[in-house]
């Protein structure tokens, strides 16, 4: 006891005697839970919408705004943010202990169309709120400290797969769907490098760990009454963007047979989706979210119709079944319906196990906090299962309300989200001090 104090008081900050045990102090250490509480009422309005909840799609202004809103808190708190080359915001931490690797923890800020201001938002301002807890009191962190806020998330994991030095120049310079220039640009817009990022890589093994706090998003754990999930894995998703090609003409005057009617053969590609996903056992599921109709006028037959396609499993094999089964009842119907089609494949998120022993970390951290806990898949999909490909990656999921999220009515109690972060904190220092 009298040399840890000794060494405590000589360093003037909380150190560790090494080799020995860890100093409890830490094992007391709580967040306030009220300053993230706040923020994210704070962070909600970038990007707010009249009727409740959040547009803040990655890229755009509201997202530009809000992640200026976001540095700045992390200045506050007295981390210094920088925007990486695949438009990340990381704030690094240094190490007491030279040759460790870094151990990251974030999630993103960027929302879907009409979502909710909890997706991602927990994540992000736990870990801010852990790194803030940690400089106040004084933690020698042994491994390098990476706050971590990834660009673009719902688009497909845009900034996760650039840091791993995942995308491409070609897909740099290609105009996604929904949007109207080429990704370099939208990347180059927050501050990104899209030229540097044809050597911006972070190699497998680089990492000493990544672990993301999110919400649920699903049901489980609000009906089971249960404080934390332990993520055991995250699904992983295939999605294609779909082009069916028919011929417009007029609604009065073509007879109904011989008409090329895209939008009725997609209307039977949609249910196939549904039929096929459905008659599978397993919890696959299958999502057709978007459908674009041209010209989309009362009285002109269909000429053209776009929609999306989007499978998720734990297993990929699984999915590549399904994406065969589909192709063969979507190439059926179009004979059938002298229309064509073209499924081009988006870039596709490969499904990851989170590491036994960070979940291990998670579930002790969760219990010396008095919380229950679950073992549970991820069917959302995350930035960790990128993260998972350079190193061990843990996830901690709270509760959402009613399972609902993707929608304004997202919500996570304030205590839930306390626990979250509280569990992050323990979980960080824990792996640190391992
Ligand atoms: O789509 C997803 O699963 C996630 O919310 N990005
Ligand atoms: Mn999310
Ligand atoms: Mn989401």
């Amino acid at each position: 006891m009298i040399r840890r104090d000794l060494l405590k008081a000589a360093a003037g900050a909380v150190v560790v005697a090494r080799p020995g045990q860890p100093d409890p102090a830490w094992q007391g250490w709580r967040v306030d839970g009220a300053r993230a509480n706040r923020w994210l009422t704070e962070l909600a309005r970038f990007g707010a919408n009249p009727g409740g909840g959040v547009s803040r799609v990655g890229f755009s202004d509201a997202d530009i705004e809000a992640r200026r809103w976001l540095m700045g808190v992390m200045r506050e708190v007295g981390l210094s943010p920088a925007v990486d080359p695949a438009g990340n915001i990381l704030a690094k931490i240094d190490g007491s202990e030279p040759g460790l690797k870094p151990l990251l923890f974030g999630s993103h800020i960027d929302s879907v169309l009409n979502g909710g201001n909890y997706d991602g938002d927990v994540g992000s301002l736990g870990a801010i709120d852990v790194m803030a807890t940690l400089l106040t009191k004084r933690y020698r962190n042994r491994h390098p400290f990476w706050v971590t806020i990834w660009a673009d998330e719902e688009s497909g994991l845009t900034g996760s797969r650039g840091f791993l030095g995942e995308i491409s120049q070609e897909e740099l310079g290609r105009v996604r769907p929904s949007d109207t220039v080429p990704l370099g640009e939208l990347i180059g817009r927050v501050g990104g490098d899209p030229a540097a990022m044809a050597t911006y890589r972070h190699e497998p093994g680089s990492i000493a760990g990544y672990v993301e706090l999110h919400i649920e998003q699903g049901g489980t754990l609000d009906q089971a009454r249960i404080d934390i999930g332990v993520v055991e894995g995250i699904v992983g998703i295939v999605s294609f963007e779909v082009t069916i090609s028919g011929f417009a003409n007029h609604a009065g005057t073509t007879p109904m047979p011989g008409r090329r009617n895209a939008l009725t053969a997609a209307s039977e590609l949609v249910l196939a989706v549904d039929r096929i996903v459905n008659r599978h056992p397993g919890r696959q599921v299958g999502t057709v979210g978007r459908l674009d109709v041209k010209p989309g006028a009362r009285n002109v037959i269909p000429g053209e119709v776009r929609l999306s396609i989007e499978l998720r499993d734990l297993d990929m094999a699984k999915l590549d079944r399904l994406w065969r089964e589909i192709k063969a009842a979507g190439d059926a119907i179009m004979s059938r319906r002298q229309t064509a089609w073209e499924a081009s494949p988006r870039p596709t998120n490969q499904a990851a196990k989170s590491d036994p022993k960070v979940r291990a970390t998670i579930a002790a951290a969760t219990r010396s906090l008095g919380l229950s806990q679950r073992v549970l898949p991820s069917g959302a999909g995350h930035d960790a299962q990128d993260l998972a490909r350079i190193g061990p990656m843990g996830m901690i999921f709270v509760p959402s309300v009613g399972g609902i999220s993707h929608a304004p009515q997202e919500f996570t109690k304030p205590a839930d989200v306390t626990n979250g972060i509280n569990v992050l904190l323990q979980t960080i220092l824990r792996l640190d001090q391992a």
